[in-house]
């Protein structure tokens, strides 16, 4: 085990907070089931104790201690898993505490892909609760210094993984009563979880099932402007596509939307620290991670649900 590991499960196990780098953005982690370990996040973050954490767990056998893995689970874990995919399932009872859970008798699961992310959680043992690393309502951080810059004073450990390679939160789909349900849209898309257990059920509106989708996200200090064909005075353009606005601020120049996740959150903050009157963003296709994409923009811009 490296020292770095070996410094977050200490972290861990004292109940203390640690950076815990993953393939989607930084977390700020804390064991499970330790409630007052747990109030620490809600307290760096700022965030609402109605909005409930993921368990991140290192495989299935793991996430079949705190959660109901039904036929449903299984078939997603069996094929997103590693990765960016998060599972929402009934509560078996034991290891993620109350408070990380919202009080909910349903419990949010994931195994990250990052190896680093993977070492500490299995030397720890035991599921690691981690949201984003972002104080609420703030652009979740995808580099070591931006995590650093959000929540570095509240921890106890900090783990260097380099930017991160998706730069999106993970997908969040629900298997609660037997259908499977997207709650929040991420890495893997919705073309991809439809291939795998068919149709996903009708969206009944964002927020019912997914308490953290009420709050306006993600935004940075100056207002966004999203489909923008230009910029306006004072305002920095985030561009999409060959030719569109200043290449130190594409989102792709050859207009790939996994590059262009990669490189959000990332420009949002760079933009940002220039004081700009605005942050415009092009217009972004839907297809692949364009729908992640432009949910996070709407929200970013202020369009909620
Ligand atoms: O990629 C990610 O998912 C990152 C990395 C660190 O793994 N984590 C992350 O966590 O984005 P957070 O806390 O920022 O977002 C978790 C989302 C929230 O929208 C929350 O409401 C939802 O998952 N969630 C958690 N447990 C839930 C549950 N039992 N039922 C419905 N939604 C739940
Ligand atoms: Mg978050």
């Amino acid at each position: 085990m490296s020292d770095d590991v070996a410094a977050a499960v200490d972290a861990l196990r004292l109940g203390d907070l640690i950076l815990l780098p993953t393939e989607t953005v930084y977390g700020l982690g804390a064991d499970a089931a330790n409630p007052a370990a747990v109030a620490k996040i809600f307290a760096a973050k700022g965030r609402s104790r109605f909005n409930p954490l993921i368990a991140h767990v290192s495989d299935v056998a793991q996430a079949r201690r705190v959660a109901v893995m039904d036929a449903l689970a299984e078939r997603l874990a069996d094929a997103f898993w590693p990765g960016p995919m998060t599972i929402v399932a009934a509560y078996r009872g034991e290891g993620v505490c109350d408070l990380a859970r919202a009080g909910l008798n349903s419990v949010a699961v994931r195994a990250p892909l990052l190896p680093l992310a993977r070492a500490v959680i299995d030397a720890f043992g035991a599921a690691v609760v981690a949201p984003s690393a972002n104080r609420s309502g703030r652009p979740s951080p995808t580099t070591f210094d931006d995590a650093v810059e959000e929540t570095g004073p509240s921890v106890a450990a900090a783990l260097d993984g380099g930017p991160c390679a998706v730069g999106l939160e993970s997908t969040v789909v629900s298997v609660l009563g037997g259908v499977v349900r997207l709650l929040r849209p991420g890495a893997v898309t919705r073309s991809e979880i439809e291939s795998i257990v068919g149709p996903l059920a009708a969206d009944e509106g964002d927020g019912h099932r997914s308490p953290g989708r009420l709050a306006l996200h993600y935004a940075p200090d100056a207002p966004v402007r999203i489909e923008a064909r230009g910029a306006r005075a004072g305002e920095i353009l985030l561009g999409f596509g060959p030719g569109v606005g200043e290449p130190r601020w594409s989102l792709s120049e050859r207009g790939d939307t996994a590059e262009a996740a990669a490189r959000l959150f990332r420009l949002l903050r760079e933009a940002d620290r220039e004081r700009p009157s605005g942050i415009a963003v092009s217009p972004m296709p839907n297809d692949g991670l364009g729908e992640a994409i432009n949910d996070r923009l709407r929200r970013a811009a202020g369009f909620v649900g």
